[in-house]
């Protein structure tokens, strides 16, 4: 179990019934019903390869009773009383596609756990967009690549476009790791404006106001 999925846990609800989206070898899944003691949760997947990974790990871990498999796409594996959805180790794009394609589900959904592989700025705006407010957020490293996590529940928020772009709990956490992110996003938006050619002027000034945001953030 890595420290991204540890995370994911510490972060579920306790008591909460969830489904995991695209669960692959359901090793979260086991935790949450080993370490938090669940006695339901959906696991699910729209690939037969993972999922049958996954029959077997919850049988090695006799957890047959608790964890129920499902073969689905999305929220097309929601089951009546689920409140909590977990989808990570996917795109931004992809979670969003998901959570967008069955808003008629979505709206039954008390707490979202996400962990987007990229376009992170992208998932905080959207997703509170469709009713959810960050109520918190880590960064997680695992192996040189820092992973974000998102916890959201219901609600109203607008977030400026430098707390979707930096995390407006991160940003008041001001943890070490939040300190190394913030010089990685420097260093990679200064890379960029090297290599962008000058012709690209609306992206090379999103890219500047973004190191504006970036640098001031590190002064504080
Ligand atoms: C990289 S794995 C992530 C596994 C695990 N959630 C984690 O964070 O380590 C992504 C999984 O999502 C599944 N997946 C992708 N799109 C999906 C969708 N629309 N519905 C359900 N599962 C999906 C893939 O088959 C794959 O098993």
């Amino acid at each position: 179990m890595n420290e991204r999925l540890k995370k994911i846990i510490d972060l579920i609800p306790n008591g909460a019934f969830s489904l995991d989206i695209g669960c692959d070898h359901a090793l979260l899944d086991i935790a949450l019903v080993k370490e938090k003691k669940m006695k339901k949760v959906i696991a699910s997947d729209n690939k037969e390869g993972p999922l049958l990974k996954a029959k077997e790990n919850i049988a090695k871990a006799k957890c047959e009773d608790q964890i129920t498999l499902t073969l689905a796409d999305g929220l097309d594996a929601y089951q009546e009383g689920v409140n909590t959805v977990i989808i990570s180790g996917m795109g931004g794009y992809s979670i969003l596609g998901i959570l967008k394609r069955r808003k008629d589900l979505l709206k039954k959904i008390e707490t979202l756990i996400l962990s987007p592989n990229n376009y992170v700025p992208f998932v905080r705006s959207s997703v509170g967009k469709l009713g959810f407010k960050i109520v918190d957020e880590y960064l997680i490293q695992d192996k040189n690549i820092i992973y974000t996590i998102l916890k959201f529940q219901r609600g109203k928020e607008k977030l400026t476009k430098k707390d979707a772009l930096l995390g407006p709990i991160l940003r008041k956490r001001r943890e070490n790791i939040f300190i190394e992110q913030l010089e990685r996003e420097r260093k990679g938006r200064v890379l960029l404006l090297s290599l962008l050619p000058k012709s690209f002027f609306k992206k090379r000034r999103q890219v500047q106001r973004e190191l504006k945001w970036i640098l001031s953030e590190q002064k504080k």
